[in-house]
């Protein structure tokens, strides 16, 4: 088929691979002439694992090709992808400016039956807008209808989920509609089709981001009552998880949910569940535990440190989670300000490069960015973890201990376990495990 995308951000562009590569001819559109060419020229503008290689193929197969002139892609689609950032307001309610944008820009341009699906986040009902704006700016009656077919991509593994989704979930009010997007996929994909009504599917992304989050919280807040209890989370997620009915995804205690997605996710659905009078207390606690995890943290590390001031301390890890260069909502935009603030002297590693936060945060010096683990436990008092890279699963403990100044790991992805590291003659702290000192504690005085 011949599809349109708009945005080439990190769902336009999986999105726009993703199709070319299931055989579909693909347009995708982009405000910025620097991406476009980029893309052009084959070299992905986002961290993904295997992205590089499908795009390069496609668009040497001619099933790919980037513009930014959307005339282009309307006269050449049937079907066209809303891509386009919804980023969170100030309020929490999402930032629709870029959908109303695109949606001014397709209207004049219908000429003949087409589809527009969103494919971004959006809150429930944002198609009915999309709607009434099209139809206000077309020229004269077009046959047009949108739908919506949410993405459930996850940074780090986005190609592998578009290929290998586990559901699909089309929002389609019209047989039309509705039978385009089934003649998308089904010939693609075996996985279980969810059919509903548009405003249904919106929903359902929402949904699912949050109980995602709530999930994530939840163990978080279990974790702190196993603080009290000296038991490990681990173990007690472990032991929940077995349970079919809960499930051992999204059970890993630790700094909480960062990203560009599930924060933003669950503040819109609490906007909009207010905005209905739903009681979101619930939803808010979900919030709230998750902003109190770094502050966790950094009382661990002033525990294991006691002075921050001229301590010497190795940042591992600066994106929200492994596998991707993304920091929007990572814990280290919070941290690293606060461990920096207090005088310590931070030496910042991360896999995929630290570039963003190094835009935020250059260096100075008492800030420097180094290329590895190691070099980050050079003269450190302390090495803080802050992403669940894999390669800090397997680092030389040896290496690292005769390294560091003081063998102290602050562990805020919950890494390791607290014997090992115990054994191997560290100080460690994690969250929600026990805090394996080599220090004596005070006694308590009884009486
Ligand atoms: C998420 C949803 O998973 C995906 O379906 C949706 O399309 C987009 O949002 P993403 O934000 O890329 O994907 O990352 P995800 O893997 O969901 O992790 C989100 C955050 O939760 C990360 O900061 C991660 O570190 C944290 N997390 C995840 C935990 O703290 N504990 C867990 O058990 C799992």
């Amino acid at each position: 088929m011949r599809l349109g995308v708009f945005g080439t951000g990190y769902a336009g562009l999986v999105t726009s691979v993703g199709l070319a590569q299931l055989g579909h001819t693909v347009t995708a559109i982009d405000k910025d002439p620097d991406i476009v060419a980029r893309l052009s020229d084959g070299r992905p503008t986002i961290y993904e694992p295997g992205l590089g290689e499908l795009l390069t193929a496609n668009l040497g197969a001619g099933r790919l090709r980037f513009t930014t002139r959307a005339e282009e892609a309307m006269a050449a689609s049937d079907i066209i992808f809303l891509c386009v950032g919804t980023p969170p307001r100030a309020d929490g309610r999402a930032e629709l400016s870029q959908v109303e944008e695109v949606s001014c820009t397709i209207a004049p341009m219908l000429d003949g039956y087409k589809l527009i699906v969103e494919k971004s986040t959006v809150p429930a009902r944002t198609a009915f807008w999309i709607d009434w704006t099209i139809r206000r700016l077309a020229l004269g009656e077009r046959e047009f209808d949108v739908a919506s077919n949410p993405e459930f991509l996850r940074e780090g593994s986005a190609v592998r989920d578009f290929l290998q989704p586990d559901r699909i979930v089309i929002g389609a009010d019209t047989e039309r509609a509705r039978s385009l997007l089934l003649d998308l996929y089904e010939p693609s994909f075996d996985c279980p089709f969810v059919v509903t009504s548009v405003t249904t599917a919106e929903l359902i992304k929402h949904v699912a981001n949050t109980f995602l989050a709530t999930k994530i919280s939840f163990i978080n807040l279990v974790s702190d009552l196993c603080e009290g209890l000296g038991v490990d989370v681990a173990t007690v997620a472990k032991g929940i998880g077995l349970d079919p009915r809960i499930g051992s995804h999204f059970l890993q205690a630790g700094l909480g949910f960062g990203g560009s997605c599930l924060p933003k996710d669950l503040s819109a659905l609490i906007k909009q569940a207010e905005d209905h009078g739903v009681d979101v207390g619930m939803l808010r606690e979900v919030e709230r535990i998750n902003k109190a995890r770094m502050d966790r943290l950094l009382a661990k590390v002033e525990r294991a440190l006691w002075v921050l001031r001229n301590k010497v301390i190795g940042v591992l890890g600066v994106a929200f989670k492994r596998d991707t260069d993304d920091i929007r909502g990572a814990p280290s935009l919070g941290v690293v300000p606060r461990l920096h603030g207090a005088g310590a002297i931070l030496r910042i590693y991360d896999p995929a490069g630290a570039r963003s936060l190094k835009a935020l945060y250059p260096p100075d010096d008492r800030l420097g960015y180094v290329d590895s683990a190691y070099e980050a436990a050079r003269n450190a008092h302390a090495l803080v973890i802050l992403t669940d890279w894999d390669e800090f699963r397997s680092l030389d403990f040896d290496r690292v201990r005769s390294l560091m100044r003081t063998p102290i790991i602050v562990d805020g992805r919950n890494l390791f376990e607290p014997a090992q590291l115990q054994t191997e003659g560290f100080e460690y702290y994690s969250l929600g495990r026990g805090d394996a000192t080599l220090r004596r504690e005070p006694q308590r005085v009884r009486g």
